[in-house]
C-alpha cells in the first residue's frame, strides 16, 4: 500500500480535528469560569515569578477574505484610541491583583492588526505594560506586523519600546492567489518591511505562510517559498488554510471549488516543507520551521518545546495572561477567556471588572491528557517516565491509553516500555493521533481539516 493510500484508509483526508493549542479546546469552555476565578488565579501567581502577556488588538484597516481571526474593520482612529484606553485600564486592574515582583517572560501583541496603532498609542501602551509588569532578563517582546500597515514612525515606536521579535503575515506571494483571498501585498512591500525591521536591530523575524489556498499549485507554492527564503526568516509557520465560511463570513468570497483537494493539500505542504528543510531549516512540530540557531529549534532539540494559543513556543512561564477582547489566559489552574465582543469587553473594564466570560478549570485527568497531547504535538512522542513523575498515573493506565491509539493507528504509532512514538510516516496523522487522548466529546467542536 502506498503511503497516501494508507493515510486515506486512516481517514486523514476526511477528518476535521482540533489544532490543539489548548486542552480541552476552546469549544469546551463554559460560563462556570468567570472574573472571580480569573482574579484568584492571578492572585495565586508566586511572588517574584515570571509570567507572559498577550495583548489583543481586534481591528484591521483591510479585511482579508481568507482570514478567520476575530477582528473588525475600521477606517478611523477613534475606536482604536478608545480601545487602547480600555487595554490600559485592564492593565491597571491586573496590576491591582498581581503579586509583588512578577516580571515578564514574553510579551506578544497580536490581532487583528496591532501595527495600526498610531506611534503615540504604541508608546503609551508599552509604557503602561512595563509599569505594570517589567521585562525580565532575556524577555521577548513580539508583535504581529502587517507589511501593508506599517511605516517608519510606527517601526521606530515599536523598536524604541523594546520589540525584539516580529511576526510578518505573508500567506502567499502569488498575485493570482492574493486576488482570490482578497489580500494585495507585493513581494517588494514585504521585503521592505523585513529590511526595515532588521535595520532597527530586530534580531528575529517570523513569517506566516499558508498552504491549501485557492488556485494554489505546487509550482506556485514553491515560488512563494523561494521568495520567502530570500528574506531569510528565522522562523516560519506553514499553516493549512482553514475554510470555515460558516464561522468567518467573509470567506464566502472564496469559492469552494477553487480550493485544492485534501490530497493535494498534503502535497502542497510537503513541497513547501522539503524546500525549507533543503535550505537548512529544522522542522518544528507539525507546521513550523526554524533556523537551527533559533530559540525554537534549540528548545525542540532540548525537549523544551511547548504549545500555547499562539502556536509553538519556548516559553516556560506557567501563566500566560491574555488581555483585550476575546483573549484567552492559561494558568496552572485552568483557562479563562475574555468577552469576545469589543463592546462587552469594554463595558466590563469601564465598570472596573475583568470581562472573563468563560473558561475551564482543570479537573480529573485534564492536566495529564493536556501534557500528553502537547508532547505529541511538540515531540511526536509521549514519555511514560515523565508522565509518571508529573502526574498520578500508573504504567498500566498509560499502556491502556496507548493501546487505544495503537488500535486505531496501527503501524503509524509505536508503543514500548518507554512510551508512545509517532514515526516519520505517521506524522501527517499527529492531530488525529492526539485526538485519541482527548476525553471530551469532539462532535460539537468546529475543527479544521486534519491536513
Ligand atoms: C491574526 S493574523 C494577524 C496578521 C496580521 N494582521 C497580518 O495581516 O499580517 C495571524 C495569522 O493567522 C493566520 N490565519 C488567518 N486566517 C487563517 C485561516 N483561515 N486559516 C489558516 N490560517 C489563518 C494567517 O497566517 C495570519 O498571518
Ligand atoms: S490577515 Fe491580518 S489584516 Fe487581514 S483580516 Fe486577518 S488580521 Fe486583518
Amino acid at each position: 500500500m502506498t503511503a497516501e493510500s494508507q493515510l486515506t484508509r486512516l481517514g486523514l483526508f476526511d477528518a476535521r480535528v482540533p489544532r490543539y493549542t489548548s486542552y480541552p479546546t476552546a469549544p469546551h469552555f463554559n460560563s462556570s469560569t468567570g472574573p472571580e476565578d480569573f482574579r484568584n488565579w492571578i492572585n495565586a501567581i508566586p511572588e517574584g515569578s515570571r509570567i507572559s502577556l498577550y495583548l489583543h488588538v481586534p481591528f484591521c484597516r483591510r479585511l482579508c477574505w481568507f482570514c478567520a481571526c476575530r477582528t473588525q474593520g475600521t477606517a478611523s482612529d477613534e475606536p482604536v484610541r478608545a480601545y487602547v484606553e480600555v487595554l490600559k485600564a485592564e492593565l491597571r486592574l491586573l496590576q491591582a491583583e498581581l503579586p509583588a515582583g512578577v516580571t515578564l517572560s514574553r510579551l506578544h501583541w497580536g490581532g487583528g492588526t496591532p501595527t495600526l496603532l498610531a506611534p503615540d498609542l504604541m508608546r503609551d501602551l508599552a509604557r503602561t505594560v512595563f509599569d505594570v509588569v517589567p521585562m525580565g532578563y532575556g524577555a521577548e517582546f513580539s508583535v504581529e506586523i502587517d507589511p501593508n500597515e506599517i511605516d517608519d514612525a510606527r517601526l521606530d515606536a515599536l523598536a524604541e519600546a523594546g520589540m525584539n521579535r516580529a511576526s510578518i503575515g505573508v500567506q502567499d506571494f502569488d498575485p493570482d492567489i492574493q486576488k482570490a483571498i482578497g489580500r494585495d501585498q507585493s513581494f517588494e512591500v514585504t521585503k521592505l518591511a523585513a529590511d526595515k525591521l532588521r535595520a532597527r536591530g530586530i534580531r528575529s523575524l517570523n513569517a506566516d505562510i499558508l498552504f491549501g489556498l485557492p488556485n494554489q499549485t505546487r509550482a506556485r507554492i514553491s515560488d512563494s517559498v523561494q521568495k520567502l527564503l530570500s528574506l531569510g526568516p528565522d522562523r516560519v509557520a506553514l499553516y493549512g488554510y482553514a475554510h470555515v465560511p460558516w464561522m468567518a463570513r467573509r470567506q464566502v468570497m472564496i469559492p469552494s471549488d477553487s480550493l485544492p483537494r485534501p490530497e493535494e493539500r498534503l502535497r502542497l505542504f510537503e513541497t513547501a516543507r522539503d524546500l525549507f528543510v533543503a535550505d537548512g531549516y529544522d522542522e518544528i512540530g507539525i507546521d513550523h520551521f526554524a533556523l537551527p540557531t533559533d530559540g525554537l529549534a534549540i528548545a525542540a532539540r532540548e525537549g523544551r518545546l511547548r504549545r500555547n494559543f499562539q502556536g509553538y513556543t519556548d516559553d516556560l512561564a506557567p501563566a500566560l495572561i491574555g488581555l483585550g477582547a476575546s483573549s484567552i489566559s492559561r494558568f496552572p489552574q485552568g483557562y479563562a477567556q475574555n468577552a469576545p465582543s469589543t463592546s462587552a469587553h469594554t463595558k466590563a473594564i469601564r465598570e472596573g471588572r475583568f470581562s472573563t466570560a468563560k473558561g475551564h478549570a482543570f479537573a480529573g485527568q485534564d492536566k495529564l491528557r493536556a501534557r500528553m497531547i502537547e508532547a505529541l504535538m511538540c515531540d511526536f512522542r509521549i514519555d511514560s517516565a515523565e508522565m509518571r513523575a508529573s502526574f498520578a498515573v500508573s504504567d498500566a493506565e498509560l499502556q491502556e491509553m496507548y493501546a487505544l491509539a495503537a488500535r486505531e493507528f496501527g503501524g503509524m504509532v509505536t508503543v514500548d516500555a518507554a512510551g508512545l512514538a509517532i514515526p516519520e510516516k505517521g506524522r501527517p496523522l499527529t492531530r488525529m493521533i492526539a485526538r485519541c487522548f482527548d476525553a471530551y466529546d469532539l462532535s460539537k467542536a468546529g475543527h479544521s481539516p486534519a491536513v
